[in-house]
C-alpha cells in the first residue's frame, strides 16, 4: 500500500527534510583534503541530535553510522572511517537520513574534493540533472516508471550508466516504504502517482558499466569495473501544484 499524506503531515516531513538539507550543507562546507569520513559522520550525528532528531541509518539492519560516505568507485553505503582521508581529486557521495517527530527525510549529494578531472565533474553535473529531470515527472496521474525513464534517458545520452541493483523508495513514517522507485525503465508503468505520496528519488550513476558488487564489510557497494560513481537524492512530495522537494536546501551546495 502506498500512503498518501495530508498537508499537515507533509509539513512535518518538510521539517525533517529541511534538517537533512541543512546537515548536507554543513557537511559540504567541511569536504576538503585531509578530512576523514568519520569527521563528517561525527558532525552529522551532533547536528541531528542538536535538532532533537534521530539518525535514520544508524542501527538500520545493523548499519553502524549516521551518514553513508562513498568515495570514487564506491556507489553507496560507504561506512565512515577515521582511516578514510579525503584527497584532492576525489569525489564523495554523502547520504543523510533523519527522523524528526516520527517523519523521515532522506537526501544525498556528490561533491568534488578540490579540483577533479573533467569526467568526474561531468558525472556529478549529469547525475544531479537527472535527479531534477526525474523530479519534473512527479505529478498526480503520472506513473512511477516515468521517473526512472527520465533518469535513464538523460544518463545514457552521456554514455554513463544507471545502477539497477538499488532503487529509490517511498518514505514517510519509515525510511523505506512502498513503492520502489527504479532509475531505469519504460515510461507509463507501475503505480499511478497521487497527491500526498512521498518518494525518495535517488539516481546512482556509474561512469562505466552499470554492474556493482558489495564489499566484504557487507555494506559498501562499488562499481565492478572500478569506474567512478555518483549519487544524488531528494525526498519529494506529489502535490497538485507540482513536486515539493522536502529536502530542498535554502543555501544551495556548490557542486561544480
Ligand atoms: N539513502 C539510502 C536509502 O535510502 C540510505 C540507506 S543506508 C542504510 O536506502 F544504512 F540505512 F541502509
Ligand atoms: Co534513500
Amino acid at each position: 500500500m502506498i500512503v498518501c499524506r495530508s498537508v499537515a503531515e507533509l509539513e512535518r516531513m518538510r521539517d525533517a527534510g529541511r534538517l537533512v538539507g541543512e546537515v548536507l550543507t554543513e557537511l559540504a562546507a567541511h569536504v576538503k583534503p585531509g578530512v576523514t569520513t568519520a569527521d563528517l559522520d561525527a558532525l552529522a550525528e551532533r547536528r541531528i541530535a542538536q535538532a532533537g532528531a534521530t539518525p535514520a541509518f544508524k542501527g538500520y539492519h545493523g548499519y553502524p553510522a549516521t551518514i553513508c560516505a562513498s568515495i570514487n568507485e564506491e556507489v553507496i553505503h560507504g561506512i565512515p572511517s577515521g582511516r578514510r582521508v579525503l584527497n584532492e581529486g576525489d569525489i564523495i557521495s554523502i547520504d543523510v537520513g533523519a527522523s524528526l517527530s516520527g517523519y523521515f527525510g532522506d537526501s544525498a549529494i556528490t561533491l568534488p574534493v578540490g579540483p577533479v578531472l573533467e569526467e568526474a565533474a561531468t558525472l556529478l553535473r549529469v547525475t544531479e540533472e537527472a535527479l531534477y529531470k526525474a523530479i519534473e515527472r512527479v505529478r498526480p496521474g503520472g506513473r512511477i516508471s516515468d521517473i526512472g525513464h527520465a533518469v535513464q534517458q538523460h544518463i545514457e545520452a552521456y554514455g554513463f550508466s544507471v545502477v539497477r541493483e538499488f532503487v529509490g523508495h517511498g518514505i514517510g513514517q519509515r525510511m523505506h516504504e512502498e513503492p520502489q522507485v527504479p532509475n531505469y525503465g519504460e515510461p507509463g508503468r507501475g503505480p499511478r502517482l497521487a497527491e500526498g505520496m512521498v518518494l525518495a528519488i535517488e539516481p546512482m550513476v556509474n561512469a562505466g558499466k552499470p554492474a556493482v558488487k558489495v564489499l566484504a564489510d557487507g555494506w559498501t557497494a562499488v562499481t565492478r569495473d572500478s569506474s567512478l560513481s555518483a549519487h544524488f537524492e531528494h525526498t519529494v512530495a506529489v502535490t497538485a501544484d507540482g513536486p515539493w522537494i522536502l529536502t530542498a536546501r535554502e543555501v544551495p551546495v556548490p557542486v561544480r
